[in-house]
């Protein structure tokens, strides 16, 4: 078991399934439905750990723009997966919450997206976020658009947009920025994910492919975490 500090907000890059694919000549839909497992692992081993949020970027706006049958192929998964996890989840504690343009989603993703968000709802142990069609920029576009309408119908005032008001209009406002930042694959960049709230979480990057990541790669990265020395800027005090 863990000991030492624990990162309460988790978020996860889950990268890598189309290269865990070709490595094993399989067409790239197999590695995003064996991923499907390692998600499962992802939220057993936080609940484990004792993490309170954790947030997947499961797909982003730029894949819209991967050729369709790979397109459907997730889609189809997505639905898949809330259908076979969503007893479990509300059984252990997990409270499910979509992050994203849910607008672009098919009728039956959405209906399933709020079915599993309804029936987790009253859950507390572990929030889950999946962020499907997200982007980090287009949730600051939306909150920015989100006050400018407020001031304009007079409910708020020009002075009042600061930080905060900002951070509470993002599709993660009830939760704390993530302390730690996962992303599998080896790929050294951010993918446009939460760009905002990330100014100061711990990266923690691993060659491990999503499908390959488990309870361990979880454990490991939370180690790692806890050698960090978090300075938020400030001198630590000796
Ligand atoms: C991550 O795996 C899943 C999604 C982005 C939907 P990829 O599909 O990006 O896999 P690689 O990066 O091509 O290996
Ligand atoms: C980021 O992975 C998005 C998700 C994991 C859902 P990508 O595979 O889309 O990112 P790039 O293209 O390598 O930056
Ligand atoms: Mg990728």
């Amino acid at each position: 078991m863990l000991s030492g500090p624990i990162p309460r907000h988790v978020a996860i890059i889950m990268d890598g399934n189309g290269r865990w694919a070709s490595e094993r000549r399989l067409p790239r839909p197999f590695g995003h439905r064996a991923g499907m497992k390692a998600v499962r692992e992802a939220v057993e081993g936080a609940i484990d750990a004792g993490v309170e949020v954790l947030t997947l970027f499961a797909f982003s706006e730029e894949n819209w723009s991967r050729p369709a049958p790979e397109i459907s192929a997730l889609m189809d998964l997505l639905e898949e997966f809330i259908a076979k996890e969503v007893a479990e989840l509300k059984e252990q504690g997990v409270r499910v919450h979509v992050l994203g343009d849910r607008s672009r989603l098919t009728a039956g993703g959405r209906a399933a997206v709020e079915r599993v968000e309804h029936e987790t709802a009253g859950n507390q142990k572990l929030s889950l976020n999946l962020c499907i069609s997200y982007s980090s920029r287009a949730e600051i576009a939306r909150a920015a658009r989100l006050l400018a309408e407020e001031v304009l119908k007079g409910t708020k005032k020009l002075e009042d947009i600061d930080e905060e008001a900002i951070r509470a209009k993002l599709y993660t406002a009830s939760w704390s920025d993530p302390d730690l930042l996962i992303r599998t694959s080896g790929e050294q960049r951010l993918s446009n994910f939460l760009l905002w709230q990330l100014a100061y979480a711990e990266l923690y990057i691993t060659p491990v492919l999503w499908p390959d990541f488990n309870r361990r790669t979880l454990v490991d990265a939370i180690l790692d975490y806890q050698r960090r020395d978090r300075r938020f800027g400030k001198v630590t005090a000796s």
